[in-house]
């Protein structure tokens, strides 16, 4: 467990001065952090705010991680009631925006994926460099955890989760040697899956590999676990109802899939009529939503990977909603 202290210290939001440059604060500005983690983007949005003395800025955090929101709760206490956090899944975005009343938002930031806290923590089980229980939950104690995913899925089903969610060559192999392990005993920690992983990959593509061969297997089942996907589709289908006209909204992915989801959405949104070539006049009705205002995603700077290898595969892409509310 980390002190509020050595948790900011620690962490270093990623980003951060490519995502500020996209806020603009004026007085009233509403904002929502769909994921809270430890604070950083929201602190960097709120002292912008500040700094530029726009009055009434206020802005609401999401993460359904509790622990996080407990940190970020200390990090954020010096701008008062202007802060406020929920404990929820962004998918039900609205639903938060909705309690507090707000007609509508004119800043969005998800910054998805695992936090370092999360990482950092053995008995979160997210991590095989130290020895852990299969756990992988980002809200801890709730939902079915990867020790249940990896002992009792059907070796099918892991097998397509690691293939897609892993982009792992060697799915096959590691769901088929998961299936002989189970079967001599439940796979109860980090290190244990890790090592059957590691038994099942070649021997030539275990000395090509770069990272762990588990690396990939660890990010697939995290990803069913938290149904990471499907969370970001249904935060992308809310944002654009939730915006106001100029309203903002961006999205920090770190896997090749969820950047393609939200370069889709995106492009999709800023695509109005519908109707083929050949038709008159518009019959479809559609109309664009959004504009995007990152025609290729934004990574971090050499400087920004230097410092923070896990900012390596960041990607940011930002849209803006256009016409009336
Ligand atoms: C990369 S961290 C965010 C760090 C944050 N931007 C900061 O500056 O401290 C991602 C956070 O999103 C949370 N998270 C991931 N998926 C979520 C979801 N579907 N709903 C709510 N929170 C989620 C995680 O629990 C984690 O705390």
């Amino acid at each position: 467990m980390y002190g509020f202290g050595e948790a900011s210290r620690l962490h270093i939001p990623v980003l951060l001065a490519e995502i500020l440059e996209y806020v603009q604060p004026f007085p009233g500005m509403r904002c929502l952090d769909a994921t809270l983690g430890l604070g950083g983007h929201a602190e960097g949005v709120m002292r912008k705010a500040k700094a530029a003395g726009a009055h009434d800025v206020r802005l609401l955090g999401l993460d359904r991680d509790s622990q996080a929101l407990a940190l970020a709760a200390g990090r954020l206490a010096p701008f008062g009631d202007a802060v406020r956090a929920s404990h929820r899944a962004f998918s039900d975005c609205a639903g938060a925006v909705a309690e507090l009343g707000w007609p509508g938002l004119d800043f969005i930031l998800a910054d998805i994926g695992v936090s370092s806290l999360q990482l950092d923590a053995p008995e979160r089980g997210f991590s095989f460099r130290e020895d852990g229980p299969l756990d992988m939950r980002m809200d801890a104690g709730h939902g079915k955890n990867a020790a249940a995913l990896v002992n009792e899925a059907p070796v099918q089903a892991l097998r397509d989760i690691i293939r897609e969610y892993g982009e792992e060559p060697q799915a096959g192999r590691i769901a088929r040697a998961i299936e002989d392990a189970r079967a001599r005993g439940r796979i109860e920690t980090t290190r244990a899956l890790a090592a059957v992983v590691e038994r099942a990959y070649p021997a030539k593509w275990r000395a090509a590999s770069r990272n762990h061969p588990a690396t990939r297997t660890f990010q697939a089942l995290r990803m069913a676990v938290n149904r990471e996907l499907d969370e970001l589709k249904e935060f992308l289908r809310a944002a654009p109802d939730l915006l106001n006209p100029g309203g903002r909204v961006a999205v920090i992915s770190f896997h090749s899939l969820e950047d393609r989801m939200v370069k889709h959405f995106f492009r999709d949104e800023a695509t109005g009529c519908r109707c083929p070539r050949h038709v008159p006049r518009c019959v479809c009705g559609r109309a664009a939503r959004l504009k995007v205002l990152t025609k290729k995603p934004t990574g971090p700077s050499e400087a920004e990977r230097a410092a923070n290898p896990r900012a390596r595969s960041a990607k940011l892409r930002v849209a803006e909603r256009i016409g009336h509310a």
